[in-house]
């Protein structure tokens, strides 16, 4: 992303980790020096999870009358994998994203169960508490298609390999509250050809054979 920039010639990312892991040797800061691209990119690692670093995001582009000016042209989020977590995150980062802005989800289809198996934890998540729905169902593809599909403020969604969900903040501001009629809205399905790929279509086969569809 950051050598993107650098050839567009225009933009800054910040990227942001959690106090609670290490980063180890080489560090994200160590990479980006020796690619000579440190000045693209701000590192954050002041709070223990992003959903915190947006709401501190969230409180300086409000204004007093509570309306946001929104400072993000896209956003990747590819992080905790967990509802509690990430579903804190879309939310506010609709927010904070400017119209006709992107925001991309990494791992749509990951769970627990089968990219956990014999882990205890996986992040700050204890995986022995979790119930069998929350260790067998994928958390992502929930948020995106119960909290980022239904949420007018997004226009486009795309979905790429059943792995990397996209939607577009409307570049124009649309109606607020949960869709009038209840329909949902159409997503668009694409193929990329990568090794993750095929792993997540695999995944979903074996899901879906295994409720019996
Ligand atoms: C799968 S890695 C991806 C990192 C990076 N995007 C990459 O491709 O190298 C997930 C990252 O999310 C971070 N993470 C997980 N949960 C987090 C949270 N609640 N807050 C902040 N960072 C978190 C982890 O520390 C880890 O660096």
């Amino acid at each position: 992303m950051a050598s993107a920039l650098e050839e567009n010639g225009v933009g800054h990312l910040t990227s942001v980790d959690s106090t609670r892991w290490q980063w180890k040797n080489p560090t994200p800061g160590e990479v980006l020096e020796k690619a000579g691209l440190s000045k693209f990119v701000t590192l954050d690692k002041k709070s223990s999870t992003y959903a915190w670093f947006l709401k501190h995001e969230l409180e300086s582009c409000m204004d007093e009358t509570g309306a946001v000016h929104p400072k993000y042209d896209f956003i990747f989020l590819d992080g905790a994998k967990n509802w509690s977590t990430d579903g804190i995150t879309v939310t506010v980062a609709e927010r904070l994203l400017r119209p006709a802005g992107w925001l991309l989800l990494d791992d749509l289809t990951w769970t627990y169960a089968k990219h956990c198996p014999g882990k205890k934890r996986h992040y700050d998540v204890d995986l022995t508490k979790l119930s069998d729905s929350e260790r067998t169902e994928p958390h992502l593809q929930a948020i995106f298609n119960l909290l980022i599909r239904t949420n007018p403020a997004f226009d486009k969604f795309v979905v790429q390999d059943e792995w990397w969900g996209w939607a577009r903040k409307s570049p124009t501001p649309g109606p607020s509250g949960p869709l009038a009629n209840g329909s949902s809205r159409a997503v668009t399905s694409q193929r990329v050809i990568t090794p993750r790929g095929a792993r997540a279509r695999a995944l979903l086969r074996r899901a879906l054979r295994a409720r019996g569809k």
